[in-house]
């Protein structure tokens, strides 16, 4: 699963549908050691990740089932300290700390791998732990924490807006001592998710959304069910495909409103867009794309997850587009391989310009990470000729079944 053979030269046509939000499943997952009761959860997307949680969930003892529903029995978890070979393969490990820490007491973790997309500090997780009254201190790659009692609710201003912090406390404050206050918030579709869950299972959350999100700590959570929202990442790359290659591509089961942004730029590059309750259309009646002008920014602003696949499109577009990713600020891995299949990008700093190449050439190329796998396969999906994309394992990390559905809409995938 780690070479793709590509058939270049093609339109991407048809209906694809859109699995359940990576972004969001992995912390939930984690947050289930909030609980010692029964949790269902439906939508989760078939992808690494989420199985590598599920060993590390398994590993501290829970009981699960995973059929279309995931059943999860939290209440034999056992253990504080998951294993090394598990928590450096993700960067969403960082979220287990917080349940341990509010269960146990006690938390022993090493510090989380990850996507390699530029350097990715903890350091807001762990202050605002101190702050809600963890002690934490790092030794030899390791996380030591502990906690004496309930966390303490507390007022938190985020320096820094970071998805990942923000989560993080939400799970630390949920079943804290008071109120807790995140001002200056994350306020991604996946934040609302979480909060939606965790107040499923009884939490006092309001604001999830909002620049302030407030929690009020209750003393235990249930069990409960809960349905994972559509990927907005999966959903843009899909639509991004169609665009590059002049298709027509509708996407189901997902949700328009998460994409305003994404959506808003694909229109300014002349894509003809239809949406519905949970269905999104692009259609590019042919016609070459116009290049664009992008500037990445925390929810609602334009998803640095979709920097990558808009630099595929301004490549292919009529005119000269720049992109600048405020918030990963050396993102930019895989132009060296959009390059070798004959693209025209120069990088100043945080910002890159793409200068019209409507035409890419076959190439062998290497995938870094996540989202550059997946833009890499789209650029081979159009380009002139056979190209071997490798590296592709990093794809399996976060998009469910992407050749299959890719070859759906009328991709030529082979894997090596
Ligand atoms: C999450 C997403 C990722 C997405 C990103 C931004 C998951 C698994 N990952 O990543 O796909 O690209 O949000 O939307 O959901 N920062 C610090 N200190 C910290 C934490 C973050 O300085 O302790 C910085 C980061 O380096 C970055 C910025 O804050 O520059 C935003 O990071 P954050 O929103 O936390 O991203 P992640 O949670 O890592």
């Amino acid at each position: 699963m780690d070479k793709f053979f590509i058939k270049g030269n093609k339109n991407l046509n048809g209906h694809v549908t859109i699995s359940g939000s990576k972004n969001a499943a992995l912390p939930i997952l984690f947050m289930s050691i909030l609980t010692k009761k029964i949790i269902k959860i439906n939508n989760i997307p078939n992808v690494i990740d989420v199985d590598i949680v599920i060993k590390i969930l398994k590993n501290l003892g829970a009981k699960i089932k995973q059929k279309k529903i995931l059943y999860i029995d939290p209440s034999s978890i056992n253990n504080f300290s998951p294993p090394y070979n598990l928590i450096k393969k993700i960067r969403a490990s960082i979220w287990v700390l917080a349940p341990l820490l509010t269960r146990f007491g006690k938390a022993k973790i090493f510090l989380p791998g990850g996507c390699n997309i530029g350097t990715r500090p903890i350091d807001l997780h762990i202050h605002s732990l101190i702050k809600l009254g963890a002690k934490i201190h790092l030794e030899d790659n390791c996380i030591y924490a502990s906690i004496t009692g309930r966390f303490k609710g507390k007022y938190i201003f985020m320096e820094k807006i970071s998805v990942g912090a923000t989560i993080t406390i939400m799970s630390a404050a949920t079943l804290a001592q008071g109120l807790t206050i995140i001002d200056n918030a994350a306020q991604e579709p996946e934040i609302v998710d979480i909060a939606n869950f965790l107040n499923t299972l009884g939490a006092n959350i309001t604001g999830a959304g909002s620049k302030k999100i407030l929690i009020k700590g209750v003393l235990k959570l249930k069990g409960g069910t809960h349905r994972i929202i559509p990927d907005r990442i999966e959903t843009g790359t899909f639509l991004v495909a169609a665009a590059i290659s002049k298709g027509n591509i509708v996407c189901h089961q997902t949700e328009p409103k998460h994409l305003k942004s994404v959506l808003k730029k694909l229109s300014r590059s002349g894509a003809n867009i239809y949406i519905g309750k949970d269905w999104i259309k692009l259609d590019m009646r042919g016609k070459q794309p116009r290049s664009l002008n992008i500037c990445t920014g925390p929810y609602p602003g334009f998803p640095t997850d979709m920097q990558t696949q808009f630099a595929l499109l301004n490549t292919i577009s009529k005119g000269v587009g720049s992109i600048t990713d405020t918030i990963f600020k050396n993102r930019f891995k895989y132009v060296a391989e959009l390059i070798k299949m004959g693209a025209k990008i120069k990088i100043n700093e945080n910002t890159i310009t793409c200068y019209e190449t409507p035409i890419l050439s076959s190439s062998n190329v290497f995938c870094t990470d996540l989202r550059t796998a997946a833009t890499l396969v789209l650029a081979a999906c159009i380009a002139q000729g056979i190209t071997i994309v490798n590296h592709t394992h990093h794809l399996i990390r976060g998009y469910e079944s992407f050749h299959k559905k890719l070859n759906k809409l009328g991709a030529d995938i082979k894997i090596v």
